[in-house]
């Protein structure tokens, strides 16, 4: 089978950090393009990696009937437009998540996928853990007997990633600490308890920390390069909310940036049997009761690096058709479920979803 040929849309941190090295190790992929709006970043990757073709403008990728498929990693703003156009251009789209800035935006997203038929993934890459899916297969085997909440501590003293630009920008991003790392918390959350439908939501959003930008104190800052004290800050730096489902209940507390001195990357799922603390991005510990005592251990799975796992997963689904998932058929419900959660603070009521 002739090997599948690829664009990267968006040349920054996750393309070079997670996208581009991943595609480079899949023995049944060709990147063709590098393509960023600054061109030093389109052709700085191909200096880089030794292949491919630079350009600025995505409709050359999307255009050329050689391409397969494409990687969607620019700033949220542009999920949707870049997406919807690689689909109706009959390409196969891994987007970077969030799907999009608002949920009506990756409705569109969801409608261009169902109406031209490739696949389009999104890249909630802890649904391809192996700590999260080991999460996933002892709740369904029943390890924790009925699991009734799941509580998510996301919360750093100082990381709001780049100050003034476009991860702090509403306008581009569609929102801070809740829709950069909520999505994630969010997302394993779902895929661990089986997918449940959410039916209602209540959150609060606030934007504190980082509105005096010239006073704000911090000793490292991810993203800073896109730091711009003249920028915009109007996203929130921290949310805290409450969420029902078809299955247990959800409390959340996330920060970008809180006056405490002790990070918390946690979530908690509470079973009748068992419960389970996930560290985020690393081990978990399984705690339960056994010959009349308490009893907890770290259960054994085998670590595995899951963005390598995402992108062999999306060209197995590009070339074979199997549905994987981080599909957006699956995705959407998150989406729907934060959109909630800011429209919820926005009104300063719960919403009841559909
Ligand atoms: N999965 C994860 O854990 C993870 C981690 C980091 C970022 N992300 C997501 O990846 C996306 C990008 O984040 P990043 O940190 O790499 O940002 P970044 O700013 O480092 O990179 C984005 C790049 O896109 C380019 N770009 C902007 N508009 C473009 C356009 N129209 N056409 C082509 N290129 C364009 C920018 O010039 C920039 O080089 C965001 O949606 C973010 O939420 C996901």
């Amino acid at each position: 089978m002739e090997k599948t040929v690829i664009g990267i849309i968006g040349c920054g941190t996750i393309a070079n950090s997670a996208h581009i090295p991943a595609y480079l190790k899949n023995p049944d992929v060709r990147i063709k393009y590098f393509c960023d709006i600054i061109p030093e970043k389109a052709f700085g990757a191909v200096e880089k990696y030794g292949c491919g073709t630079a350009c600025t403008d995505y409709h050359d990728v999307i255009n050329d009937p050689e391409i397969d498929a494409v990687s969607v990693c620019t700033p949220n703003r542009m999920h949707m437009t870049i997406t919807c156009d690689a689909l109706a251009a009959g390409k196969h789209v891994l987007c970077e998540k969030p799907a999009a800035r608002t949920y009506a935006d990756a409705l569109k997203m969801q409608e261009a996928q169902h109406k031209y038929g490739k696949t389009l993934n999104i890249g909630v890459v802890n649904r391809f853990s192996s700590a999260v899916r080991k999460i996933r297969e002892m709740i369904s085997n029943g390890d924790l007997g009925e699991v009734y909440h799941v509580y998510v501590s996301f919360r750093q003293q100082r990381s709001i990633p780049g100050l003034g630009g476009a991860f702090t920008t509403n306008a581009i991003s569609g929102g801070g600490v809740l829709i950069d790392w909520g999505v994630h918390y969010l997302d394993i959350m779902m895929f661990c308890t089986g997918d449940p439908r959410p039916e209602t939501v209540s959150a609060k959003a606030f934007c504190k920390l980082g509105v005096d930008m010239k006073n704000y104190v911090y000793e490292g800052m991810w993203a800073e390069n896109t730091k711009d004290l003249n920028g915009t800050y109007d996203v929130d730096d921290f949310v805290t909310g409450f969420v029902r489902t078809s299955g247990p209940t959800v409390t959340f507390n996330g920060a970008w940036a809180q006056n405490i001195g002790v990070g918390e990357s946690f979530i908690d799922f509470l079973g009748t049997k068992g419960g389970i603390r996930l560290n985020y991005g690393s081990d978990f510990t399984f705690y339960t009761t056994g010959g009349g005592k308490l009893v907890s251990y770290k259960p054994e799975f085998k670590p595995n690096d899951m963005f390598q796992e995402e992108i062999d997963s999306f060209v197995r689904a590009v070339r074979t058709g199997e549905k994987q998932p981080s599909h957006i058929d699956t995705v959407i419900i998150t989406a729907k479920m934060m959109q909630a959660m800011y429209d919820s603070s926005a009104a300063g009521k719960e919403i009841v979803l559909e």
